[in-house]
C-alpha cells in the first residue's frame, strides 16, 4: 500500500477476545506493521471482559495472526508488534486503567462489539475522559432499526463530533468495491449506458458457504437482512448507482451516496424472501442446521438467507429492478455484481445460436475471484451465421500481479489518518434503515433450505421471469 504513516496514537480495541479481533483486526495490525504503516509511537491496547492476562493476550494475538494473516507470519514483524501489546480487563476499573495506559494525545478506539453495548461504552469513555483526541470506530450494524440507529447517533453526538466517528463497513475497503467508482467514472464507455435506457436490471449476491461459526448469540440479534443487506450490499449498490460526484473529495462522494440512499424506495415486504438453513452438506461435510448451532434458539426465526427486489426512485433508475441476495451455508463463497443490459430491439440471430443467446452482461466478481467480465455475442467461425455468447475478462491477479490488501488494513489506516471517504455517514445510515424498516415491522415468513443449496425455492419467484446468475 502506498499510504502515509499515521500520526502517533494509541490503538485501542474494545472486544479483543472476539471473532472479529481474531480474524480481522489483529492480522490487519500485523500487516500494517509489515508495511511500516503503524504510527511511529503508541501502544496497542486490547480490552475484554474475559481475563486473558498479558501472556494470554500475547498468545492469542500470535495465534490469530498465524491463522488469519494473508501474508503469513514473519518473526521480525511480530517482534515489532509484540512489545506494543497491552491487555486490560474490562471490569469496574477497566476504563480508569485505560485512561492511565493510553498516554498518547491521540487515539483510535475500535468498538469490536455488537450494537447493543455501544451506548454503555460511549458513556464509560466519556466518564473516563477519553473523548478529546479520540477517533471512534464503530462496527456495523449501526443500530438494529431506524429508531435505535437514530438514538445511537443522538447519543454518540452528545459525546463525539461526527468528524470523530468512523462507521466501518468493511465492504467499502475492498479493492474490488472501490474499483466500482473507477470503472464507472474513469471510462467514458460505461457511464453512457449506466441508466434505465440501457440496463434491464442488476443483481448483487453475497454467498457464503460458512455458517454462523461461533457467533450464534450475535447472529440471533441481527440475521441476514441486518448483517449483510442493510449495510454491505446497500453500500455496494450505492457505488453502483450514485450520480458522479463533483470531485473525488471524501465529502463529495459521501454526499452522492447519501442522496442515493434517500432515493431508494422503502422495501415492500412482499418483495422480500427470508430463509433459514437446515442440516445438509457443504464442501463435502455434513453440517448442522441453524437451529442446532450453539447459542441459537431451537425455534429461532432469524433469517440466514434473504433475497429481495428493490427500486430506486430517481431519474436515472426509475423502473429498473435491483435484486439483492445473501445467505449462509450456500454452495460456495462468492460476491458478485451482475449488470444485465437490455436485449437488442430486433433478434436477427435468434435460432442460429449454438447456445441460448444472452443479452450483454457486465459481471464484477468482488471475491474470491477478483475479475470483471463482459459478455457479448460473437460469430462462431464457419460458413453459416451461427452466434454464441463469449466473454472478455480482466483479472486483478493477472494484470497487477498482486493480491489486494485486506479491507480492514486499508480502513484502520484511513481511520488513523482521519480520512472518512470509505466510512458511512449518519444521514446515509439512517436512510438505509428507513428503506429496510417496513420489512423489520412486518417480517415475511421463514422458508427453510437445506445447507449446501442456493436458498429456498421461493427466492426464484422474486426474480422471475429473470434468473439468478449464480445458481
Ligand atoms: C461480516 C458479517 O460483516 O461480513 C459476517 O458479520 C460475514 O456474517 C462477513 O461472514 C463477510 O465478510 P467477507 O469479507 O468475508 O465477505
Amino acid at each position: 500500500m502506498n499510504l502515509e504513516c499515521p500520526p502517533p496514537q494509541d490503538i485501542i480495541i474494545i472486544g479483543i477476545s472476539g471473532d472479529l479481533s481474531q480474524r480481522k483486526l489483529l492480522p490487519a495490525l500485523y500487516n500494517l506493521a509489515a508495511a511500516d504503516l503503524l504510527p511511529k509511537r503508541g501502544q496497542i491496547i486490547g480490552l475484554a471482559r474475559t481475563d486473558l492476562g498479558h501472556e494470554g493476550f500475547i498468545d492469542f494475538a500470535r495465534r490469530s495472526i498465524k491463522l488469519f494473516s494473508h501474508t503469513g507470519f514473519d518473526k521480525k514483524v511480530w517482534s515489532l508488534l509484540e512489545p506494543r501489546l497491552t491487555f486490560i480487563r474490562l471490569d469496574n476499573e477497566g476504563y480508569a486503567r485505560l485512561r492511565e495506559f493510553a498516554k498518547e494525545k491521540e487515539r483510535l478506539i475500535y468498538l469490536a462489539l455488537p450494537p447493543s453495548v455501544v451506548p454503555e461504552i460511549i458513556r464509560n469513555l466519556q466518564k473516563a475522559d477519553l473523548v478529546s483526541g479520540t477517533r471512534l470506530v464503530v462496527e456495523k450494524p449501526f443500530g438494529w432499526d431506524l429508531e435505535s440507529a437514530k438514538e445511537l447517533a443522538r447519543l454518540s453526538h452528545e459525546t463525539f463530533d461526527e468528524s470523530q466517528i468512523f462507521r466501518i463497513d468493511h465492504y467499502l475497503g475492498k479493492e474490488t468495491v472501490q474499483n466500482i467508482l473507477v470503472v464507472r467514472f474513469g471510462n467514458s464507455m460505461f457511464e453512457r449506458v449506466w441508466n434505465r435506457d440501457a440496463i434491464d436490471h442488476m443483481q448483487i449476491t453475497v454467498a457464503e458457504s460458512i455458517g454462523i461459526e461461533q457467533r450464534g448469540a450475535f447472529y440471533e440479534e441481527v440475521g441476514a437482512l441486518r448483517d449483510i443487506i442493510q449495510n454491505h450490499i446497500f453500500q455496494v449498490l450505492s457505488l453502483l448507482t450514485m450520480e458522479p460526484p463533483a470531485s473525488f473529495e471524501p465529502e463529495a462522494i459521501r454526499d452522492e451516496r447519501a442522496k442515493l440512499f434517500k432515493a431508494m424506495h422503502p422495501l415492500d415486504p412482499a418483495n422480500v424472501v427470508r430463509g433459514q438453513y437446515t442440516r445438509g452438506r457443504v464442501d463435502g461435510h455434513e453440517v448442522p442446521g441453524y437451529r442446532e448451532e450453539e447459542g441459537v434458539s431451537p425455534d429461532s426465526t432469524t433469517e440466514t438467507f434473504a433475497a429481495l427486489k428493490l427500486f430506486i426512485d430517481n431519474w436515472r433508475w426509475a423502473g429498473v429492478p435491483f435484486f439483492l441476495r445473501t445467505g449462509k451455508r450456500l454452495p460456495l463463497r462468492a460476491t458478485e455484481v451482475l449488470i444485465a443490459f437490455r436485449e437488442v430491439p430486433i433478434r436477427f440471430f435468434e435460432g442460429t445460436g449454438v447456445e441460448e443467446l444472452r443479452p450483454n452482461h457486465l459481471t464484477l466478481d468482488i471475491q474470491p475471484e477478483e475479475e470483471i467480465k463482459l459478455s457479448f455475442v460473437a460469430k462462431v467461425p464457419g460458413p453459416e451465421i451461427k452466434v454464441k455468447s463469449v466473454e472478455m475478462r480482466f483479472s486483478y491477479g493477472e494484470s497487477f500481479m498482486s493480491k489486494p490488501a485486506e479491507a480492514y488494513e486499508r480502513l484502520i489506516h484511513d481511520a488513523m489518518v482521519g480520512n472518512h471517504t470509505l466510512f458511512a455517514r449518519r444521514d446515509a445510515v439512517e436512510s438505509a434503515w428507513a428503506v429496510m424498516q417496513p420489512v423489520l415491522d412486518n417480517m415475511p415468513p421463514i422458508h427453510f433450505y437445506r445447507a449446501g443449496t442456493w436458498g429456498p425455492q421461493v427466492a426464484e419467484s422474486i426474480i422471475a421471469p429473470r434468473q439468478w446468475h449464480l445458481r
